[in-house]
């Protein structure tokens, strides 16, 4: 495994990599990576025949400086996991190989990116998107995995990749979840103890929603009111925002569900009490109404 920390050498070794006829597939993170990145790796696999690793905790889309100063990093165990899972190039770079200094140029998509974390997060999807841009054009890859987790995300670089012309094909994996069922995320491990435990109420409102509309619910106001209800019931968690949209184009579900509906969610974590953790927030998203399962769950 070779980990690259220049575009012009990874741009050099794409080259070379595409003159042999084999194929690449990127999976873009920020690092401190969990299962969930590694099953990204797995998809990736199957679908070519080497797979790149790009580790960068991009800047421009942190509206809060607290949040990316805090985010954790831990570069040598995540070669060492990258190794383990038969990775070919770690693709490290230091943030003036992407933002040459004075750099001011954005790729941003329209409105996809308003609502959801573009709402409440402004600018990140800016950042998500020019820094996914520039990775693209700097690994060259044949298959980029993202994942369904952050299904806004995923959804903005699909349609990025296509008005662009970039000619890379975007593959999305499923949810990874630990044991009681929170999505697996980087900044877990930021949340203390109280507010780790709390965090359950996440995908409890997800399940209690997909069993009121197994039992025939299907007004979305009825539906919203019962998942503030359930993250409500934790001390430390307030909703940043709970909606159902459309899952093609993000617009918002109407009154009454009548087809595949994307319940997405973005909850707010307080410290514990005892001054343990900081402050998190963490989304998930799951499409209702659909028969295919995304992510293994019933
Ligand atoms: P990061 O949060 O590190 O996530 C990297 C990839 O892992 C993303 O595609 C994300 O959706 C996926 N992922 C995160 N948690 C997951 C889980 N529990 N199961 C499966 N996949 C999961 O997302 C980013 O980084 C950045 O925005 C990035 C795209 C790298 C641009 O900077």
């Amino acid at each position: 495994m070779d980990i690259i920390r220049t575009t012009r050498e990874l741009q050099e070794r794409a080259d070379w990599v595409r003159a042999q006829g084999r194929k690449i597939a990127l999976v873009p993170t920020m690092g401190a990576l969990h299962p969930g990145h590694l099953s990204l790796i797995q998809c990736g696999r199957e679908k070519a025949d080497e797979i790149w690793v790009s580790i960068f905790v991009n800047p421009t889309q942190f509206n809060q400086p607290e949040d990316f100063e805090g985010y954790p990093r831990t570069f040598e165990v995540d070669a060492e996991s990258c190794r383990a899972a038969g990775v070919d190039v770690i693709f490290a770079p230091t943030p003036d190989q992407l933002y040459p200094n004075g750099a001011q140029t954005w790729v941003e998509v329209g409105d996809l990116a308003d609502p959801l974390c573009g709402a409440s997060r402004p600018g990140h999807f800016r950042g998500v998107t020019t820094v996914v841009s520039k990775l693209f054009l700097a690994a060259r890859p044949h298959v980029a995995v993202f994942g369904e987790k952050d299904f806004q995300q995923l959804a903005v670089i699909r349609r990025m990749t296509r008005d662009m012309g970039f000619g890379i094909e975007i593959v999305g994996g499923p949810t990874l979840r630990e044991e009681d069922g929170l999505a697996m995320s980087s900044r877990n491990v930021r949340l203390g103890p109280r507010a780790r435990k709390q965090a359950q109420v996440i995908i409890r409102a997800i399940r209690q929603a997909e069993r009121n509309i197994a039992g025939g619910e299907r007004s979305t106001a009825s539906l919203l009111e019962a998942v503030h209800k359930t993250i409500e019931e934790a001390s430390l968690a307030s909703v940043d925002y709970a909606e159902l949209r459309d899952p093609d184009s993000l617009t918002e579900a109407p009154g009454k569900l009548v087809g595949p509906t994307l319940l997405a969610l973005a909850v707010n974590f307080a410290p514990d009490p005892d001054g343990q953790g900081a402050a998190v927030r963490l989304i998930d998203n799951r499409v209702l109404l659909q028969s295919r399962q995304t992510d293994g769950e019933s």
